[in-house]
């Protein structure tokens, strides 16, 4: 799998000790808080494993299903919710992992929905933040990594549920991601 990246942007070693930086700093911040973590999946299950592991706080978890990419490198905008039951999140102080900020649509949509539910809090935690324009503003209260307006996959990150496993983040080639759509 690794021929069909251009190169690799992090490797695991990388990740898991800005995971230990972006871990204490929420563990700080949520201390005298009780965490309810949303995760997002598929994406971010390498994230929330490695991040929630190393914040030793009591803590809630439940995670959404979400779709908007349907295969393809640009986002649709459409995001649909896969389940029909969204988690309990009334007066909890919420935490959304996601694994990566791009257009905003998805993670704009999830704090919308969650919204209506009347949280005590919301903030946003992404492992990976694309430095562009949005198409819908979102503030993410932690972020692991800025990077450029790239595909990339590995770490839970996927190209038509591709790659997923790989232990490292890289670039996807453009023949690639072309090719197969
Ligand atoms: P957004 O709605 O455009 O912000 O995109 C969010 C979702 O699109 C993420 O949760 C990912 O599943 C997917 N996505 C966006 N950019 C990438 C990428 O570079 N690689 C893999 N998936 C991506
Ligand atoms: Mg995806």
């Amino acid at each position: 799998m690794q021929g069909d990246l251009d190169r690799i942007l992090f490797h695991e070693t990388t990740i898991l000790s800005r995971l230990d930086q972006l871990a204490a700093e929420i563990s700080a911040e949520y201390k005298e808080r009780e965490l309810t973590v949303i995760a997002v999946l598929n994406g971010s299950l390498m994230f929330m494993a490695d991040l929630l592991r190393r914040i030793p706080l009591p803590l809630k978890l439940d995670c959404l299903s979400v779709a908007s990419y349907h295969g393809k490198t640009e986002t649709s905008g459409e995001v649909i919710f896969k389940q029909i039951a969204l988690p309990d999140v009334a007066g909890r102080h919420i935490l959304i992992l996601d694994d990566i900020l791009d257009s905003g649509h998805t993670l704009a949509a999830i704090r919308d929905k969650l919204e209506t539910a009347k949280p005590r809090s919301i903030r946003v935690c992404v492992l990976l933040s694309k430095k562009k324009i949005r198409a819908r503003p979102v503030n993410a209260d932690y972020i692991g990594f800025e990077i450029e307006d790239e595909f990339v996959v590995g770490y839970g990150l996927d190209f038509m549920e591709r790659y997923r496993n790989l232990p490292y983040i890289g670039v996807l080639r453009k023949d690639f991601a072309v090719a197969s759509e």
